[in-house]
């Protein structure tokens, strides 16, 4: 989830002001976290991506991190549009063409416009969510947004422990593992630097899912400028990295792609061809998104 669409959520918005733009001295204005588990001295992936969203869910330290990782991705706020673009498109499709009723979203990040509960349930009322992510203050905000949503929930936990989240009760009670669940890996396996361990979690977790299910896939390709900007995090030991193609595609196998299968950023479309969130996500500037590095898809797990 990450913005300022729904950053009225309540009390745990850390700055008083309206909206903040990228450079702006924010630092003016105290900040007070909304929990004291809520650490504001070292900078949060949740919460830098809220920035480049124009969000409003972040802390200074998060926005001087953002600002020297902007510094060698200028186009990252345009690419975390469209990477939002893709997973508004993906649980569209799922919910309107593919029935799924059922999303496993983890790494899900802070709440923005168009959350996937939104989007599943704007298509079917009864659609069922759970959010995963291992920051603490997405389950703040989680918990006021979603306090009045019996078909959405919220855990804190880590993908790097696939066993331990599939065997949490709370996931068993609120999705039915026997029936079709769409699994939505957003933008969060960049955060696994080893591939093998990375390669094992994805299978854990679509084994044990049923036929019929769907992985929805998203992760940012080896580029120069993307190098560069993830040193930035390497150095404040956020860690991340991208892969190449070929390191991408392999989180696929033994999957049947659908529609236009995993393919380049600006080039993925749904399944049905439809592109209804352009209003939603202005995505600025064509030929910068064109150029993006990363890579967006969508599989079927069919056995
Ligand atoms: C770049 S944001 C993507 C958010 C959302 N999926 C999207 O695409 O808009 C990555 C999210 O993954 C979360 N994250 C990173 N590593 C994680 C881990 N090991 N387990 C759970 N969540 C993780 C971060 O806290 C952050 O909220």
């Amino acid at each position: 989830m990450s913005q300022s669409g729904t950053g009225n959520v309540g009390s745990p918005d850390p700055v008083a002001e309206d909206e903040r733009r990228p450079s702006e001295a924010a630092e003016q204005v105290e900040e007070r976290p909304p929990s004291p588990e809520i650490d504001i001295s070292k900078p949060h992936i949740a919460r830098m991506y809220d920035y480049y969203l124009g969000g409003k869910h972040n802390y200074a330290i998060d926005r001087q991190t953002a600002e020297q990782f902007l510094k060698a991705w200028p186009e990252a706020p345009i690419g975390a549009r469209l990477n939002r673009r893709f997973l508004i498109e993906s649980v569209r499709w799922l919910a309107q063409e593919a029935g799924i009723r059922q999303f496993f979203d983890i790494g899900s990040g802070l709440p923005t416009q168009q959350n996937v509960h939104e989007v599943a349930q704007s298509v079917a009322k009864d659609s069922r969510v759970v959010y995963v992510d291992n920051d603490p203050l997405v389950r703040v905000h989680a918990d006021v947004l979603l306090a009045t949503d019996p078909n959405t929930i919220f855990l804190t936990g880590d993908l790097r422990e696939p066993e331990e989240l599939l065997g949490r009760p709370e996931l068993r009670d609120h999705l039915d593992l026997s029936k079709p669940v769409a699994l939505l890996l957003v933008a969060v396996l960049q955060f696994i630097e080893d591939n093998q361990q990375a390669y094992d979690i994805v299978k854990t977790l679509c084994d044990a899912l049923p036929a019929g299910s769907y992985l929805v896939l998203s992760h940012p390709l080896k580029d120069e400028s993307v190098e560069q900007a993830l040193a930035v995090y390497r150095r404040a030991n956020i860690g991340g990295r991208s892969r190449t193609e070929e390191e991408i595609r392999r989180f696929f196998d033994g999957l049947t792609p659908v529609g236009c299968g995993l393919a380049r950023a600006a080039e993925w479309t749904p399944p049905d061809g439809i592109t209804q969130s352009d209003n939603v996500i202005p995505l600025g500037d064509p030929e910068a998104f064109k150029k993006m590095p990363g890579m967006f898809g969508i599989a079927r797990i069919d056995r």
